[in-house]
């Protein structure tokens, strides 16, 4: 050990691990604000991804209906794993129940989003945004614990969703959850599997009662000892082991007791029937992990590991079950498992997962939009600009990574460019999800419509803005200016005067007096 540093735990099971208990504090006690810059959140929760899985999903509910005889007036159950924020969440519902009404399709859909923490359960039941699911009764919640919780009680209509009483197949959704929740650590050579024990050691200030205060920069080890394959006492995980030990050569692994311990549930609440699409960093195949040592604890706040997918696969094929897992990618992956219903036996659902999912998946979205918004060119055009947009899905996060350079580039731009910029404004706004720590999304929604000439609904954005970031100069001037191409000379008045006390080059005080003296002679 070195000096100043503490050993907080010594060759310890993995899954029992300190560590997990204090990533479930962190979360705690963060709640929503985890995603204000700290927790990645943006690749997992943003409409290019919640298209793919609205699409996915509504095949399933579709070719259930058309080729297994499910029963329409029984609910279909999408339900969400550690939720988060409810980004992904708002914008997949969005998509989900268009997509319902454009298909005519008779079902009853209901979405449940799901976390343990109650302050996350709490913003969502607030969220402007998500009230008008919530009373068409086709959104519910519950607080939802991966690793302990048997059955969920829905907050909104009281049911408790519990073994066997789930008559139709149930969907389950995980993005950024089985790389949070408990894995154990295991490692192949040669046919002898072996555990891998976790130690941790934390620098003496950054520790009280035992615990480290932050999660980063702890010293984290793995020991190995020689073990036999009936490790655990479900003999379904035990065959898991067991393949393992038979197939790989040599290399180390994580086994995601964790999410299976949620999956067994979500099986026994459906009478094994099942859908689940995952999106993770994660391995899909055997030689991702062949050779590989130790696994990595990624620390940025909470911390998180890399999903063993495979294994996820396993257990599916074990329980005859169908998996189609992503290729190789130096990415996120999105995984989707089936149970109970062959995937052969769902076309729609399996040219969607192709489609939507294997061919070009959301890792390789965030991919490509990763590199346009790093490349800083000035040789990428509007056009490109545009076209990111709308890959997108029109995501008002990809407008504010731009903004500058549409700003700067949109006066100079041909007629064309400038209607289908102020027409995406449309798009984007309808994706508006505040939460802590966003940027002023309706401020540059509402640059959108000032430039395109259409002032009504640039001023709504420009209030919307000082309702969710506050009062700021730009608003109240660029609401000044609105109001008076839209010749409303009083209310343009009211906003200059406003901007005044923030304004420190004058333009709003010179503006004043032009509109003043412009009322005065009317
Ligand atoms: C890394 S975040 C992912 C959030 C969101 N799904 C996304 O893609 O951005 C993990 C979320 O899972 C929740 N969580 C962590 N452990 C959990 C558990 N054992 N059961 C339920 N939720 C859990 C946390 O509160 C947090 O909201």
């Amino acid at each position: 050990m070195s000096a100043g540093r503490r050993v907080l735990e010594k060759e310890v099971r993995f899954s029992h691990s300190l560590l997990w208990k204090a990533q479930r504090q962190y979360f705690d006690e963060k709640g929503v604000e985890a995603w204000s810059g700290t927790v990645p959140f943006f690749i997992t929760s943003n409409p290019f991804i919640a298209k793919r899985y609205a699409e996915v999903l509504i095949r399933w509910v579709q070719d259930l209906l058309q080729h297994h005889q499910a029963d329409p007036h029984a609910p279909f159950y999408v339900v969400e794993l550690g939720t988060g924020s409810g980004r992904f969440s708002f914008m997949t519902m969005r998509y989900l129940f268009e997509l319902q009404k454009a298909l005519s399709l008779k079902a009853k859909i209901i979405y449940v989003m799901t976390d343990f923490t109650a302050s996350n359960l709490s913003f969502w039941q607030e969220h402007e945004k998500l009230k008008p699911f919530v009373d068409q009764g086709l959104l519910d919640f519950a607080i939802y614990d991966l690793e302990e919780d048997l059955s969920l009680k829905l907050e909104v209509s009281g049911q408790i969703l519990k073994s066997g009483e789930v008559k139709n197949p149930i969907a389950v959704l995980g993005n950024y959850i089985f790389d949070t929740v408990s894995d154990d650590a295991f490692y192949v050579k040669d046919g002898q599997l072996f555990e891998s024990l976790i130690s941790v050691e934390a620098e003496e200030e950054n520790v009280q009662e035992g615990m480290p205060l932050s999660l980063e920069n702890l010293n984290c080890r793995f020991t190995r000892y020689p073990i036999a394959v009936d490790y655990y006492d479900n003999p379904l995980w035990n065959e898991i082991l067991s393949l393992y030990a038979k197939t790989l050569k040599n290399g180390s692994f994580l086994f995601p007791l964790g999410g299976l311990k949620s999956l067994e549930v979500f099986r026994s609440l459906s009478g094994g029937k099942m859908l689940l699409i995952a999106t993770d960093k994660g391995y899909s195949f055997l030689h991702e992990m062949e050779g590989k040592e130790d696994s990595k604890l990624v620390f940025h706040g909470s911390f998180s590991m890399t999903v063993n997918f495979h294994a996820i696969g396993e257990y599916f094929k074990i329980l005859k079950g169908d998996v189609a897992l992503q290729n190789e990618r130096d990415s996120i992956k999105t995984c989707t498992y089936t149970m109970g219903v062959s995937l052969e036996t769902l076309p729609e659902t399996k040219q969607a997962i192709q489609s939507g999912f294997q061919n070009f998946g959301p890792g390789d979205y965030f991919s490509l939009h990763r590199n346009i918004r790093e490349m800083k060119d000035p040789a990428i055009s509007l056009t490109t600009l545009l076209a990111q947009l709308a890959l997108s899905g029109w995501d008002p996060y990809v407008l504010s990574c731009f903004i500058p350079r549409v700003l700067a580039e949109l006066p100079k731009a041909s007629k064309l460019l400038q209607i289908a910029f102020a027409k995406a404004a449309d798009e984007i706004k309808a994706n508006i999800y505040l939460m802590p720590g966003v940027e002023d999304y309706y401020f540059n929604v509402g640059l959108l419509y000032h430039n395109g000439g259409r002032y009504p609904e640039a001023i709504e954005c420009y209030q919307q803005s000082l309702a969710s970031h506050g009062e700021k100069f730009s608003s109240y001037y660029n609401l000044g200016l609105c109001s008076y191409f839209h010749k409303d000379l009083q209310g343009a008045l009211e906003y200059f005067k406003k901007a005044i006390p923030f304004d420190t080059e004058r333009r709003a005080k010179e503006w004043m007096n032009k509109v003043s003296s412009e009322l005065n002679s009317a």
